[in-house]
């Protein structure tokens, strides 16, 4: 291991380019040039607690399937998220945690989910949304409106009660905008937690309460929801929720249960949308061949609505997909605490090909975006958004190897995948159809070669675009 230009004690030196890293909005390219300075897998000190940091997918492939019984989340998930997700899959281990993944997958997994009908009905208010936002200007940040899309769907489809953000005022849901502006600081919030892990409990001195008070109305919220969709599911045919989480408990276990669903699935589902039409803004080529495909299949009608058949012939669209989901994996770090000392095959040794002690109670920090941008994985071109390479390697054979892994892999593997998959084909499929041009327009931003050098990343809970400069993009309808 190379020796850093400078060290101070507990990391200090780290914490110190990482918090310029953070403010110039590029702390990912800062993890890329330590994994270039001190090898693909290395060891520090984050404040008191030993850290070893692997974008070795050989090490990755250990931690998640081979080991993955040495690793968990220990208390950090449920001192850090239990305050607005309270008790669900992603605060809980062992058994409680087995219930909640088998309840959420027979929803997730049924082969009809996402109702297309009802993703095609929150796609109308987004485009309806758009067009009256340009009639005042033709800029407009699509941001916001991804993740006020992304949190519509999801409530519809496991409440049966939208939370109605892009509706127009008759139908706006008073609830569903209380719900969603306190589950935003909430989310804000658990961040700053996860950053302080076992210090978790300094936020309550560092963060206005404002921050920590909407967890509590967040909560309070959603149980209101839930009483308003028992009410309406009441003799009607259509009954997600009871159907669904009407299966857990008690009801205030449910309420849990589905936090932890919408935390899953808003922020990351509006991400990926977000660096899609970013990527096609930047890529016009891209954005011509992705068009002639969705155009042949579909024909010119804009509101012929593609089936799943017709998605699974656009082979360039899940290249494109995959493209933004390796460059720009929506959960770009992720960690586990180490419950028993053990080794991780590669790290160890001058040349990093041997074994690496892992201490019990060590944190282990894998890098996705390490590992989706190594040269070692994707020769030299890996940094270059090229969709045409998903021709040339297989993605089935690459998840398999952890060299492609943005929905994680192992027992605790993401299980809002296909649905992700789905409703991100479905959107970009329809925004296509429905706009011939997409051009960026964000102060910060400038098109040309070198875009990706330019772009600024904000690292929260997910790795999305930029939240100052936001997605402002100009859409010409066709
Ligand atoms: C682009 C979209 C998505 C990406 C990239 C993604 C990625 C991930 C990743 C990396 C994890 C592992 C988190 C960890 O270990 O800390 C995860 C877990 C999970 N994801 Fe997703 N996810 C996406 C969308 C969704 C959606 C739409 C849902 C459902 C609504 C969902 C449900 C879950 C659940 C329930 C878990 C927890 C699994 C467990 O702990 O057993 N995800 N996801």
């Amino acid at each position: 291991m190379l020796p850093s230009p400078w060290l101070l004690p507990f990391g200090l030196d780290k914490w110190l380019r990482s918090h310029k890293a953070e403010q110039e909005r590029k702390l990912p390219i800062l993890s890329l040039e330590d994994h270039e300075l001190y090898g693909d897998t290395y060891g520090q000190y984050a404040g008191t607690l030993f850290t070893i940091l692997t974008r070795d997918s050989r090490n990755i492939a250990s931690i998640l399937s081979e080991q993955s019984s040495k690793f968990d989340y220990g208390d950090l998930r449920r001192v850090c998220f239990g305050f607005l997700l309270g008790e669900g899959i992603f605060t809980e281990n062992g058994e409680d945690w087995k219930r909640s993944r088998r309840l959420i997958a027979s929803r997730l997994h049924e082969p009809q989910f996402p109702a297309l009908h009802i993703i095609e009905s929150h796609f109308q208010e987004l485009l309806q949304t758009i067009f009256s936002k340009q009639e005042t200007s033709p800029h407009i940040d699509l941001r916001p409106l991804f993740f006020n899309y992304t949190l519509d769907i999801s409530t519809d489809l496991f409440l049966g009660v939208s939370t109605s953000l892009l509706s127009p005022p008759s139908k706006m849901n008073n609830e569903g905008k209380r719900f969603s502006l306190a589950f935003n600081e909430g989310v804000k919030f658990l961040t700053a937690r996860e950053r302080w892990k076992k210090f978790a409990f300094l936020t309550f001195f560092t963060h206005h309460p404002r921050q920590w008070w909407s967890c509590l109305t967040a909560r309070d919220s959603l149980l209101n929801m839930i009483i308003e969709a028992q009410k309406q599911e009441q003799g009607s045919k259509y009954q997600p929720f009871t159907e669904f989480l009407g299966k857990s408990t008690d009801i205030e276990k449910a309420r849990d249960e589905l936090m932890n669903l919408l935390f899953a699935g808003r922020d990351t589902n509006a991400s990926l949308l977000g660096w899609i039409v970013y990527v096609l803004a930047q890529e016009p080529d891209v954005f011509k061949k992705l068009e002639t495909e969705v155009l042949s299949t579909m024909g010119q009608d804009p509101n012929s609505t593609p089936t799943l058949l017709d998605l699974r012939k656009m082979p360039y669209l899940e290249d494109v997909i995959n493209e933004t989901l390796r460059l720009f994996p929506a959960v770009p770090i992720n960690g586990r605490m180490c419950k028993e000392t053990t080794t991780l095959p590669f790290g160890g040794g001058q040349s990093g090909e041997e074994p690496i002690l892992v201490p019990k109670g060590a944190l282990i920090c894998f890098s996705t975006y390490g590992c989706h941008l190594s040269t070692k994985n994707y020769g030299e071109d890996a940094r270059l958004f090229r969709p045409e390479r998903w021709r040339e390697v297989d993605v089935k054979s690459r998840t398999h190897d952890y060299t492609f892994h943005p929905f994680i892999g192992g027992p605790r593997k993401c299980l809002g995948e296909i649905f992700a998959m789905k409703l991100t084909r479905y959107t970009i499929c329809r925004l296509v159809q429905s706009f011939s041009a997409i051009e960026i327009n964000s102060p910060g931003f400038q098109c040309g070669s070198d875009w990706q050098k330019q772009t600024k990343y904000n690292i929260g809970l997910t790795m999305s675009l930029d939240d100052n400069d936001g997605l402002v993009v100009k859409l010409t309808p066709r």
